[in-house]
């Protein structure tokens, strides 16, 4: 019986400790979506549960964080040095960025810039690059803010395909509808770009989301 007892107690403390979550989570009574802030400490929540639930008591866990005051927002010429250091901190191409800063985008906490990302906008499509967060902000969401707000301003830009380079992170973009193809796929425009003329290594693996797809982000 006191085993019952307890295991009621903890179903109903995970029931309010999920309609604590659907409560921060929601959206605003104006549609809008809430502050990158709340959702950051909320994905870091979950991330938590799903590693404790799967029994990977050797991984570390992400420690918990308070609220971050993180912003997203366009790149401005200041932001510059900023995202350059970024970029050679992560070892990504710094070649051909500042001819596209007018579509960039950074994350900054406390007014200082903690990641970033960039869109190459061409003809025939779009290349993302530049994809870089902090070291000791990575697994929080950001990267993730990030390449969402940088397809929708392929969108707003009327782009359909958008395309990318890398050679560290190709398990992380399939997520947003990404998927691997060969460098004779990408269009003549897009691969004028310095990233494919020069600054990437031929073994960088390309890859490809077309936005007219529900199924990408
Ligand atoms: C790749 C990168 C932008 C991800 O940003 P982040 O803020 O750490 O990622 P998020 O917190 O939004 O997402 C975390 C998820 O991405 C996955 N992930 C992060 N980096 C990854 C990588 N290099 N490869 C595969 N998956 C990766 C994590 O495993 C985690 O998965 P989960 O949600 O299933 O647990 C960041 O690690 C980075 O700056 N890398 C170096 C630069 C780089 O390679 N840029 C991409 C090419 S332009």
């Amino acid at each position: 019986m006191p085993y019952v007892f307890g295991f009621r107690h903890r179903v109903e403390k995970r029931q309010r400790e999920a309609e604590d979550w659907r409560r921060k989570h929601r959206r605003r009574p104006d549609g809008r979506r809430r502050s990158l802030t709340i959702r950051a400490a909320c994905l870091t929540r979950l991330r938590q549960r799903k590693w404790s639930a799967s029994g990977q008591l050797d991984r570390p866990p992400v420690p918990r964080i308070r609220a971050m005051p993180v912003r997203l927002d366009r790149l401005q010429p200041e932001d510059t040095p900023a995202v350059l250091r970024l970029l050679a901190d992560n070892g990504l191409p710094r070649d051909g960025l500042l001819d596209h800063l007018h579509t960039g985008l950074v994350i900054r906490l406390d007014d200082q810039v903690v990641a970033c990302a960039a869109l190459e906008l061409y003809p025939d499509g779009a290349l993302l690059r530049s994809v870089a967060v902090q070291e000791s902000l990575k697994g929080r969401g950001l990267g993730d803010q990030l390449v969402r707000a940088a397809l929708d301003l392929a969108r707003q830009r009327g782009t359909t395909s958008v395309y990318l380079l890398t050679t560290t992170a190709e398990g992380f973009f399939p997520r947003f509808g990404f998927r691997r193809i060969v460098r004779a796929d990408v269009p003549s425009g897009v691969q004028t770009s310095v990233e494919f003329q020069s600054a990437c290594p031929a073994s960088a693996v390309v890859m490809a989301a077309d936005l007219t797809n529900p199924r990408s982000t």
